[in-house]
């Protein structure tokens, strides 16, 4: 049966939501709103096999591969590419991102780390005016900001070492092309995208040429991508050397120095794509796979729910308790990011002691049940900068049982902006994630963040969690999101909406999120928490002092699939347009 549907194209009532978030990455498009959806929303079922992405067209592709009996790596490749194409605000060429895999037959799970790395001429200072304080600016609007993509060779590896064998990077590089050449039609996220971002794309004359006509950000018809084709046609034939290697890296490396950043074609040629071994947790019964450093996701993901463990959330998902408990997980776990976690390669992360079960035993024991403690009394240290919110998530089934959990970046949306000369290929912004200013005293006289200074060869910390749970040694979860900082709790979110609550995927993707970081102090609820809640829980969940400010956008877009007995269930998050879960 072909299960193929979509929340987002559905005709439940779309609420324009006029969103004035200045600075924020968020896009003011029409959002869906989620509370009327929650109403009626049904995940979608399938036999063999479930795609779920931001992007209907690079969705239909991947399920395509899956039907011509392609693994989820196969389809998870072949996504990767089309979305680099159909959804250049986070898919990419240009940037990086993580892959956690299972594999069924060989019961063996494993996580790819194609993260930016930093040129081998950053260092500590880079990112410092002339004064030695931090200029965001540098990260975000320079060639300095822009990380050595990682997503070729990611993708590559991942087919080499995963793929079925029946598939070559060719064949499953085909549809990309196509669509680059061809055009992928302005509408839906696209067109909205476009025209909120226009400054970021059209400050550069070479990403003009491709997303502008007669100085005007493209809003109908096509969007062709000849360059892009180019480029992922030479990948195609000559593999992944193609573009860390010769011309295209030549121009990249180029186009990055003119924009004042440092990167040399050396530093493509040296990039290499990391195998590692996956964080693992459990969560009432169910194991828990995700992303290690350089992410700090899966390791406070695992940490949050292993504090939540040792309560029984009763009364729902939106019990007053149930959240005051979460957030105060939350903070615990954040205030641990800011301190430990860095790039492995260079620091030394107490993982398993974070992990551990004992010491969210010994976390819990400093919870108050009946009050807020505030940030400052649980770890003085660092403020943590805010993150790039740009990213997408897909997650993969296939009908042997493997799983991907794949999430992309760009950092902020497009990246840079930057579209290295004649390659088609948009630059990220990466080395933002980066804390900029290690043993710069804050407020209070301390320092921190030394464990993500920037530095030669080194990749900044991530929030990235694509995550796989597993019930029985067989794939039960898989999921992740976009939302910088706010992707750990989104997460958690879902999680415990299937497990604690027993909610159906589409009911967990759309209960309202809820985010704390630890600093600043301030419980982040989406709007809609409010309308879910009646007045008399929400004044109950005011008492126990926390702060509260609630975002004025969307979090997040949580593409999940959850296995049941009835067949691979799916859901693309309707909070952005345009998103298909299908599957066959
Ligand atoms: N740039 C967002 C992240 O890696 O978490």
């Amino acid at each position: 049966m072909n299960a193929i549907s979509s929340l987002a194209s559905s005709r439940l009532p779309i609420v324009l939501v006029l969103l004035v978030a200045l600075g924020s990455q968020a896009i003011p498009q029409p959002a869906s709103d989620i509370v009327l959806l929650a109403k009626t929303a049904k995940p979608v079922v399938a036999k063999h096999g479930m795609v779920t992405t931001q992007d209907a067209i690079a969705t239909k592709i991947g399920v395509e591969v899956l039907k011509k009996g392609g693994n989820a790596i196969d389809a998870a490749v072949a996504v990767g590419f089309a979305l680099a194409v159909t959804h250049p605000r986070a898919g990419n060429l240009g940037g990086g991102g993580f892959f956690v895999i299972w594999l069924a037959e060989k019961k063996h799970a494993v996580a790819l780390d194609f993260r930016e790395i930093a040129p081998a001429a950053i260092n500590e200072k880079s990112f410092l005016d002339g004064n030695g304080k931090p200029d965001i600016a540098k990260t975000l609007r320079t060639g300095l900001g822009v990380g050595v993509p990682g997503s070729v060779s990611g993708l590559a590896t991942a087919l080499e070492k995963f793929g079925s064998g029946r598939f070559s990077l060719a064949d499953l590089i085909a549809p990309a092309i196509r669509l680059a050449r061809d055009g992928v039609p302005i509408e839906s996220d696209l067109k909205t995208s476009l025209a909120f971002f226009q400054n970021t794309l059209l400050r550069w004359p070479s990403s003009a040429k491709i997303f502008a006509r007669d100085g005007k950000i493209l809003q109908d018809g096509a969007l062709v991508q000849r360059d892009l084709a180019d480029t992922l046609e030479a990948i195609a034939k000559n593999g992944p050397s193609a573009f860390y290697k010769g011309e295209i890296a030549e121009k990249i490396a180029l186009a990055v120095r003119e924009a004042g950043g440092v990167m040399t074609a050396d530093d493509l040629a040296r990039y290499k794509t990391e195998m590692l071994e996956v964080v693992r947790g459990s969560y009432r019964g169910y194991d828990v796979l995700s992303m290690p450093p350089p992410s700090s996701g899966g390791a406070l993901l695992i940490q949050i729910l292993n504090i939540l463990e040792g309560y029984e959330l009763i009364g729902g998902p939106n019990a007053p308790h149930t959240l005051h408990l979460m957030v105060e997980a939350m903070k615990r776990a954040y205030a641990d990011r800011a301190e430990f976690f860095g790039d492995p390669a260079f620091v030394k992360v107490p993982l398993t002691h974070l992990i551990s079960k004992d010491y969210a035993a010994r976390i819990r024991k400093s919870i108050d049940e009946t009050r807020a403690i505030p940030s400052a009394f649980i770890k003085a240290g660092i403020t943590p900068k805010k993150e790039g919110e740009n990213t997408t998530h897909y997650s993969i089934v296939d009908r042997h049982g493997n799983a991907v959990a794949a999430t992309v970046t760009l950092n902020l949306n497009f990246g840079l902006g930057l579209v290295a000369e004649s390659t088609g290929v948009l630059l990220n912004n990466e080395l933002d994630d980066f804390a900029l200013a290690p043993g710069v005293p804050n407020a209070y006289g301390l320092v921190g963040g030394a464990a993500n200074a920037p530095g030669p060869n080194k990749k900044p910390l991530s929030s990235m969690s694509p995550t796989i749970l597993l019930k029985d040694g067989k794939v039960f979860l898989v999921t992740g999101s976009p939302g910088g900082s706010t992707i750990i709790t989104t997460v958690l979110r879902v999680i415990s909406g299937v497990i604690d609550h027993r909610l159906d995927i589409a009911q967990a993707v759309l209960l309202p999120r809820i985010h704390h970081q630890w600093m600043p102090d301030e419980v982040r609820p989406e709007r809609a928490m409010e309308r879910v809640m009646p007045p008399a829980q929400w004044i109950a969940f005011e008492t126990y002092g926390h702060k509260v400010r609630f975002f004025p956008f969307n979090l997040g877009a949580a593409n999940s699939i959850l296995v049941t007995p009835n067949g691979i269930t799916g859901i693309s998050d309707p909070r952005y347009l345009g998103t298909l879960a299908a599957g066959h």
